[in-house]
């Protein structure tokens, strides 16, 4: 009964997308718990560019249902242009291959708003302006709008006017961008026509085919650093993005849990703001940017970039209790004639292994890097073997730092650019 759960070990875009459309050939079912359309995963088959905001990654597969499940939070109108677009080109007309939880929380227009206001002053995280952190404050506030309320419409207008009148003194200064309750009503209630086919109870399903002995992969999104719990607050996402965030959103018994696998780049990037304490400011965070094409694929912004920090790594490890890792973009490296991983910190006359997350310490930490030897190409068609000897030195390093081993490599963006060395369907 192999129950995979897959996240990000870095800050988010470490490639997810790509692992998981690869690990889900044999896979029934594919499901996302953490944020909304704050998330942008890429696909890429045989040259075909895919990037999904809310869909999991399992959506090129037939035989896969996908659920956007209990836990995310959902802007209904992405919803349904991602549907339209999978459905365009011929995916998805099976209406039971995609369930939509109907207990997941919906991003209103005003929360949108909300995130841009607060993006201009004090309070700016750098965050993808897409509701995420308003619609998770309404769910904790229990003001939210869920899916379900899109087919009550008394309680939808109730709920509406309930959360627009909790939030009215910080929309005040947004008088004038804010649209009708009646013209919210009219969008949401067309979208929810498009919508109702797929509603369902998420977690009773999942359960099920767990139950069934089915293969079930969930897929995390951002990354385990920017955890609302265990990140580097304040600069986080608004959710649980470790593996044990799957368990809780889901509503799935964490003993049903086969095992943890993290997706690691072969150096790090981060988006908005926060510390990152092996970022590159100079030419070589630019070079690595251009050669990885370094570009959010939610925002377009330019991400940060920086050298594999493994006492980062450590604690994406521990805190979701990962047993392999997928590395990713080892491609990107290549042509370089050095390359370095951070081993460890100094803080104030200590060495740590691990990363702290306080912002103040981590701004202060000082990387302890190793240099490696570069090279000069890597492909996946002689496997393991046919990589160059000084980038098996460089992975072989970077397992044993990390303490666990690396299950795949992935050396460009198709899905034939892998080396898969254990697969968790096997
Ligand atoms: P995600 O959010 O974790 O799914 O990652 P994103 O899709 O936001 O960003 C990862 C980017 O790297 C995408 O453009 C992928 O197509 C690309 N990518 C994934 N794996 C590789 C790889 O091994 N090499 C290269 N060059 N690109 C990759
Ligand atoms: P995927 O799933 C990278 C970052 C934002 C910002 C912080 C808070 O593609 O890896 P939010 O909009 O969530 O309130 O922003 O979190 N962030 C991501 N960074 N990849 C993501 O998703 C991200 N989702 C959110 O840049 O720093
Ligand atoms: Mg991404």
């Amino acid at each position: 009964m192999p129950v995979a759960v897959v996240v990000g070990a870095q800050w988010g875009d470490e490639g997810k997308g790509k692992v998981v459309d690869l690990l889900t050939e044999n896979a029934d079912v594919v499901a996302r718990w953490a944020g909304g359309a704050n998330a942008g995963h890429t696909l890429v088959v045989n040259g075909q560019k895919y990037i999904t905001h809310l869909m999991p990654s399992g959506v090129l597969r037939p035989q896969v249902t996908c659920v956007v499940g209990e836990g995310m939070v959902i802007d209904p109108k992405v919803l349904v242009e991602e549907i339209r677009a999978f459905r365009d080109v011929g995916l998805l007309s099976d209406s039971s291959k995609l369930i939509v939880s109907r207990r997941a929380h919906m991003t209103m227009p005003h929360h949108r708003i909300l995130d841009g206001l607060r993006e201009q002053g004090p309070a700016a995280v750098g965050s993808t302006k897409r509701g995420i952190g308003p619609t998770y404050e309404s769910k904790a506030a229990r003001t939210g709008l869920r899916i379900d309320d899109l087919y009550r419409p008394d309680r939808f207008r109730k709920r509406l006017e309930a959360n627009m009148q909790l939030l009215a003194p910080v929309l005040a200064e947004a008088k004038d961008q804010l649209p009708s309750i009646e013209d919210v009503m009219k969008d949401y209630l067309a979208l929810a026509e498009e919508i109702a086919p797929y509603v369902g109870d998420a977690s009773r399903f999942i359960n099920e085919q767990i139950s069934a002995g089915k293969n079930v992969l969930l897929e995390g999104a951002q990354g385990v650093l920017l955890d609302i719990d265990h990140g580097t607050y304040p600069f986080v996402t608004s959710s649980s993005t470790t593996a044990g965030g799957a368990c809780a959103a889901l509503g799935i018994g964490p003993t049903k849990i086969s095992t943890v696998i993290g997706i690691v780049k072969a150096y790090a990037t981060r988006v908005g703001m926060g510390p990152f304490p092996t970022e590159l400011k100079e030419a070589v965070g630019a070079q690595i940017r251009e050669a990885g094409a370094e570009f959010g694929s939610t925002t377009g912004r330019p991400r940060r970039c920086g050298w594999l920090d493994i006492p980062a790594l450590r604690l994406a490890i521990r805190l979701s209790g990962i047993e392999s890792l997928a590395l990713t973009k080892l491609d990107v490296l290549s042509g370089m004639k050095t390359v370095k991983v951070c081993v460890a910190y100094k803080l104030r006359g200590k060495v740590l292994e691990e990363m702290p997350v306080d912002p103040e310490d981590l701004e202060e930490v000082e990387p302890v890097f190793e240099e490696h030897p570069g090279w000069t190409e890597t492909n996946s068609k002689g496997g393991l073997e046919g990589l160059p000897e000084t980038s098996r030195r460089y992975l072989d390093r970077v397992s044993e730092l990390a303490g666990v081993p690396l299950s795949l490599i992935s050396v460009g963006p198709d899905r034939d650019q892998t080396i898969i060395k254990g697969h968790p369907f096997e």
